[in-house]
């Protein structure tokens, strides 16, 4: 396993195509076996509050970004992949971290509490995203899948 520290806007090609640059430098021949899409901008906009402005800006980072990371970033992925068999993160994987607040099944009673069209909607259309990809990936090798969330949330309860 290798570790490295860089800083990328996923929201700006260029810097999108820098961190790509530098992780193929790192990787090599063996290519990149796990992509997660983690970065996100979350906001608490209710029907009053909501802006259109708000609404493009969470589908920029929380939607479109992550796809468009995963498309920069496929070569490493393809590259990993055919290097290996079966279907895990040991192959080639990309995990979306998404968000249950995204599941429309959870958008009722308490589940409706939490008021944010914004990141709501972009991240049930990030799931989306994630079921798209798998279906044109699968072929290669290359897992994707959405995690409700990396690790314990902010009240500590588990994954
Ligand atoms: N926290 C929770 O309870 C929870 C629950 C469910 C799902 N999630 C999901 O888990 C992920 C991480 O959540 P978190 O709580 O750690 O969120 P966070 O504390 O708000 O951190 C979000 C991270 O995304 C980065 N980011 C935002 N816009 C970016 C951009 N354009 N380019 C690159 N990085 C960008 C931020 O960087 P800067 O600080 O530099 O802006 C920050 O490091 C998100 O996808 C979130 O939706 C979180």
């Amino acid at each position: 396993m290798k570790f490295a520290v860089m800083s990328a806007d996923v929201d700006n090609e260029q810097s999108v195509s820098s961190a790509l640059q530098e992780v193929a430098s790192i990787v090599g021949n063996e290519g990149l076996n796990c992509l997660i899409n983690n970065a996100a901008i979350g906001n608490t906009t209710d029907l009053n509050t909501v802006t259109p402005e708000a609404m493009m800006k969470s589908f920029q980072v929380n939607t479109v970004a992550p796809l468009f990371v995963t498309k920069a970033f496929l070569p490493l992925l393809q590259t990993a992949a055919a290097r290996s068999s079966g279907m895990g993160i040991h192959r080639a994987a990309v995990i979306n971290v998404s968000s249950i607040l995204g599941s429309i099944t959870h958008n009722w009673a308490e589940g409706a509490n939490f008021k944010s069209y914004a990141y709501r909607t972009s991240k049930a259309a990030l799931n989306m995203v994630t079921r798209c990809l798998a279906a044109d990936l699968g072929s290669d090798g290359i897992l994707c899948m959405s995690l409700p969330r990396l690790g314990p949330d902010r009240h500590g309860g588990p994954l």
